[in-house]
């Protein structure tokens, strides 16, 4: 085992889209696990879009950054951690963490089912769509759906697992022609417009042109308002990010279309995945069968290497993921 480990720190706030400037990698030596503590060296790494978020205020400068990971436990002086344990914590961005029972979660041995996949569509990821289409879309069979980043870690597992629900007809947005055809060919969705290719309202309502009852926004501005338009009565709009907005520097963009809300009775809400761990095991029973049979694919972009990681995030700021963005350490399992 090597006798050093990596640590990524932001050092200053960026103003717009951030760039490697912003981080630095740091060099230390292999932390100890104390009593009631472990020794995990990461595995895997999630690179997500609520990190730009929290670049704006909520992470500290100089200092290691969160993160979900997944790693493998290689001293434990807890009894309630063995070696060889592969867990999930949230001190993502580190080569290696020391954590206590309390902050891990031991991952169940899925036979069949990558490990990587505990960070897409049986991670946070695929519980955030599960989330918005079971409790707050409230999706019912034959229900037409529209998603936008629909090429996304969540627009993929949101796609994959509305199709098992027995959606009715899924139209998607996507940046590039070649994620609309991933995802009509292997995700299920129905049609995909790539959306810098006219104003999100005029290529909705042609994809769409008798209408949604729920809309999926992981974009908000533009794709919102157009979903608003293209909503039937008692249309559900779920609200699970924002991301048009993260590095834009301007004023946000302003809805024109906010009455529709109320003259067509629709329902719109936001959600935190955070709030709804409870949901976990049920995400297994629902998703596991169908990663075992091959019904669903797993859709990752997989980065090699944990010096990858700045890169991997910065690339999936600007679309370059299909499916979740992942790092993995060199030699993963
Ligand atoms: N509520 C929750 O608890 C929760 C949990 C997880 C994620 N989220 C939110 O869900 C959304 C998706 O997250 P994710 O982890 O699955 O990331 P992701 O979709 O895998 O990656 C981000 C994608 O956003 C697209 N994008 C970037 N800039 C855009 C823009 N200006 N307009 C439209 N699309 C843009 C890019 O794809 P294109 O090539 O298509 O542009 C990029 O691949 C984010 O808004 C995130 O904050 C919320």
């Amino acid at each position: 085992m090597t006798d050093t480990a990596l640590t990524v720190h932001q050092t200053s706030r960026p103003h717009g889209f951030p760039t490697a400037d912003h981080f630095a990698f740091v060099e230390s030596p292999l932390p100890r696990p104390t009593p009631g503590t472990a020794l995990v060296e990461g595995l895997y790494w999630s690179v997500d879009p609520y990190h730009r978020e929290m670049m704006d205020g909520d992470f500290a400068l100089h200092a290691p950054l969160e993160g979900r990971t997944i790693g493998r436990v290689v001293e434990s002086r807890d009894p309630a951690l063995a070696e060889g344990d592969i867990v999930a914590h949230r001190q993502g961005w580190r080569t290696h963490a020391v954590v206590t029972p309390d902050e891990v979660r031991v991952l169940p041995r899925l036979d069949g089912v990558p490990l990587s996949a505990h960070l897409s569509i049986l991670g946070g990821t695929g519980l955030t769509a599960y989330v918005g289409l079971t409790r707050i879309a409230e999706l019912r069979a034959g229900q037409d759906l529209f998603v936008s980043a629909a090429a996304g870690g969540v627009g993929t597992a949101t796609g994959r697992l509305a199709r098992l629900m027995g959606a009715g007809r899924m139209v998607g947005s996507a940046g590039t022609a070649a994620k609309a055809a991933y995802l009509t060919e292997h995700v299920g969705y129905d049609e995909v417009f790539d959306y810098h290719t006219g104003p999100a309202a005029d290529l909705l309502a042609k994809a769409a042109p008798d209408g949604i009852d729920v809309y999926v926004d992981n974009v908000g501005g533009e794709h919102l308002e157009a979903a608003i338009s293209s909503l039937r009565e008692r249309g559900r709009i779920v609200r699970v990010g924002t991301i048009a907005q993260y590095n834009a520097t301007g004023a946000p963009y302003a809805l024109r279309n906010l009455p529709d809300i109320v003259e067509k009775s629709l329902r719109m809400e936001g959600f935190l995945v955070r709030d709804h761990y409870a949901l976990q095991e049920e995400l297994y029973e629902f998703v596991v069968p169908h990663l075992r049979s091959g019904r669903v694919g797993l859709d990752e972009t997989v980065v090699d290497g944990f010096d990858a990681i700045v890169d991997a995030f910065l690339g999936m700021l600007r679309g370059e993921n299909r499916g979740k963005m992942i790092v993995r350490a060199g030699g993963g399992l």
